[in-house]
């Protein structure tokens, strides 16, 4: 009886280790289509150069060399100096944000799955998290402004370093489903899908801009956009960014940091696997 029941549980073990073994070889082989996908459409553009968005790409050349002037003097510089200062100002209790982020990942392995709350974390969150532990105000605008320069001038200390979020758990496998999921689902009044406009459409014009490829997608961010500093608005958080990607499809956004965008942001991380951080980037 009791060898039975040794067996049968050692059986249940056994049989759900080689499930996540088998999801996690899917999640490789999700990654190697995805990226494989990309290869062929654009060869001459290597997996590195992606974290430059849409000027990776040859059918945007033409404008390529425009903002490689404007990044001589790049217009987020002046701003990367206050957010340098915000991140290192101390908390009325003397901490800083770097006391909380030295106990988390570094910033190419976020977003990451975190098995005690079976929630995923992104920089936003953690961000909020680290001024509420210290007794701070969290921030309430998640879509631009102060989040977006802390959250810039955490992840720029990485980088040039190769995305490489963890996704060897089963709970992070069920995330990451949500997140693919999300990403290949058409949606709104125009019934179209991520993927429709950044894989299929990639390189292809639409209404005067050039599609990127969704390989890098995120890499670059939070962004500074010529367009948003228009509006006195400069800096946009990725999940700024999905909220304008839904919204052009007549696709009802949700809201940033919502349990959508942040599956959303963990499976484009992991199909960046390789890719580098290049942050802040400039984008029209
Ligand atoms: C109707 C086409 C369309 C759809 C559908 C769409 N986008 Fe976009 N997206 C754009 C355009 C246009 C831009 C600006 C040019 C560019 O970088 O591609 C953009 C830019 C982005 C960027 C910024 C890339 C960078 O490096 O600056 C991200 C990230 C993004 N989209 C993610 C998404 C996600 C995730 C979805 C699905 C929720 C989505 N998009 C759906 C058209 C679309």
């Amino acid at each position: 009886m009791k060898v039975a029941s040794l067996a049968v549980m050692a059986g249940c073990i056994l049989g759900v280790s080689t499930l996540y073994a088998e999801q996690t070889a899917m999640v490789e082989k999700d990654i190697a289509a995805f990226q494989g996908y990309f290869s062929k459409q654009f060869p001459g553009v290597a997996l590195e150069a992606y974290e430059d968005g849409v000027n990776a790409l040859p059918q945007y050349a033409h404008r390529r060399a425009n903002w490689e002037i404007l990044m001589e003097f790049a217009p987020f510089e002046p701003e990367m100096e206050i957010a340098r200062e915000e991140w290192a100002t101390p908390f009325n209790n003397g901490k800083t944000f770097s006391d909380c982020f030295k106990n988390n990942p570094a910033g190419n392995k976020y977003p990451y799955y975190d098995a005690d709350t079976d929630d995923i974390r992104t920089v936003e969150g953690d961000i909020n998290a680290c001024l509420t532990a210290n007794g701070e105000e969290p921030i309430k605008n998640l879509k631009n402004g102060k989040i977006a320069r802390l959250v810039a001038a955490f992840r720029e200390q990485f980088n040039g370093q190769p995305m490489a979020v963890d996704v060897s758990n089963a709970g992070a496998q069920s995330w990451y489903e949500k997140g693919r999921k999300f990403y290949w689902t058409k949606r709104g009044q125009l019934n179209f899908s991520c993927a429709d406009c950044h894989v299929t459409s990639a390189g292809k014009n639409i209404r005067g801009d050039v599609l990127s490829a969704g390989l890098g997608h995120g890499t670059g961010f939070p962004v500074y956009r010529t367009k948003w500093a228009v509006a006195g608005k400069p800096w946009g958080t990725v999940h700024r960014r999905y909220d304008g990607c839904n919204k052009q499809v007549r696709a009802k956004p949700f809201k940033p940091q919502s349990a959508e965008y942040k599956a959303l942001e963990y499976y484009e991380a992991v199909m960046n696997t390789g890719v580098p951080l290049k942050v802040p980037s400039q984008r029209q």
